[in-house]
């Protein structure tokens, strides 16, 4: 008996005919509850809707709204290879650096000459390539100054195909990372880039660094610098053909058979080298070792 009234019971709190309730409530509380939740979600919805509306209208399109370490760029080099900053090759065996002539083919084809001239313009030299808009009316698309491969002159690839490495006269190219609004140099003088000798651990409190071993460099352009008309650079959508400007290094006389520690740094004295808190900025080293068997 107690069983079945049991049963009775939770059927009733399913559906409880007498009272006409459904899991408790009735229709109307039911509907009232629905009612409640449809307009709860609908005001949030409205809500996030509004605050997405107003932040998006704060974004400009062309310009990151923050941005972090404007003044101090990082640099790399090409070619790089097995994501090491390390280039080391026989000169006898033509396998070991042709992949590094490969690398530079294929980096510096959009710098050649026929295409700069094609997608870029004339810029005047020495002389920053500002282009403002002009208040709320946008000076879009804008447009960028030609960097002719040809400017690397030996070390193009143009006339010497294999960018000295068949030679043990290598070719290093340099470049800045973008930074967008960067105006690098000072009173008119370019920034320009110098590689020199690392300094490097070699045990506790002993240091070492590569100087005899460098041999004399020769920069492309001369004096490694990068012309002031690259700069400033608007970002990747206001400025759709934008060339990053490079430098070219070629050692004439390394050392060979031996492990030579290098460190090339920009100097355009409002970037700040290695300061503490990144010291990859403004600057970047590499191990060139260059075997031959005579
Ligand atoms: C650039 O020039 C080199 C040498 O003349 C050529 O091999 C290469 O295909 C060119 N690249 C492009 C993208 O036109
Ligand atoms: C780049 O090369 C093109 C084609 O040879 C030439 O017309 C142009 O003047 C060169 N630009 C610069 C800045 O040297
Ligand atoms: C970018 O390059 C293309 C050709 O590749 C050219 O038609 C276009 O005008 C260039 N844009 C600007 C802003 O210079
Ligand atoms: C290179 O630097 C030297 C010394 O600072 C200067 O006299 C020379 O004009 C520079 N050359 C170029 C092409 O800028
Ligand atoms: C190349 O460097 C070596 C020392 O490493 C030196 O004896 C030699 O004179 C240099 N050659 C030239 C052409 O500078």
């Amino acid at each position: 008996m107690a069983n079945d009234r049991e049963k009775g019971d939770w059927k009733d709190s399913v559906w409880n005919p007498r009272t006409r309730e459904f899991l408790g409530r009735t229709a109307s509380s039911w509907g009232l509850i629905l009612l409640f939740y449809l307009v709860f979600y609908i005001f949030l919805a409205g809500l996030f809707s509004l605050t997405m509306y107003v932040m998006l209208q704060t974004l400009d399109d062309h310009k990151p709204t923050w941005q972090d370490r404007l003044s101090t760029p990082g640099m790399v080099i090409r070619p790089h290879a097995h994501e090491t900053f390390e280039i080391v090759y026989n000169i006898q065996n033509t396998e070991s650096w042709d992949m590094y002539a490969q690398a530079l083919d294929k980096f510096l084809s959009p710098y050649n000459d026929s295409i700069q001239a094609q997608k870029n313009h004339e810029c005047t030299p020495d002389q920053y390539f500002q282009q403002e808009d002009s208040g709320d009316v946008k000076n879009n698309p804008k447009r960028s100054c030609q960097f002719n491969r040809t400017i690397l002159d030996v070390c193009s690839g143009m006339q010497d195909r294999y960018y000295g490495y068949q030679e043990g006269k290598p070719c290093i190219i340099i470049k800045l990372n973008r930074v967008i609004g960067m105006l690098p140099g000072k009173n008119g003088q370019a920034p320009f880039v110098t590689c020199g000798a690392k300094k490097y651990k070699v045990g506790k409190d002993q240091w070492r660094e590569d100087t005899e071993k460098i041999g004399e460099l020769v920069y492309y352009p001369p004096n490694g610098t990068f012309n002031l008309m690259y700069y400033p650079y608007y970002g990747k959508k206001a400025q759709v053909n934008y060339s990053q400007p490079l430098v070219a290094v070629k050692f004439l006389n390394i050392t060979q058979n031996e492990d030579v520690n290098i460190e090339c740094k920009i100097h355009a004295n409002n970037i700040p080298a290695g300061t503490e808190r990144d010291k990859f900025a403004g600057k970047v080293s590499f191990k060139l070792r260059i075997n031959t068997n005579n």
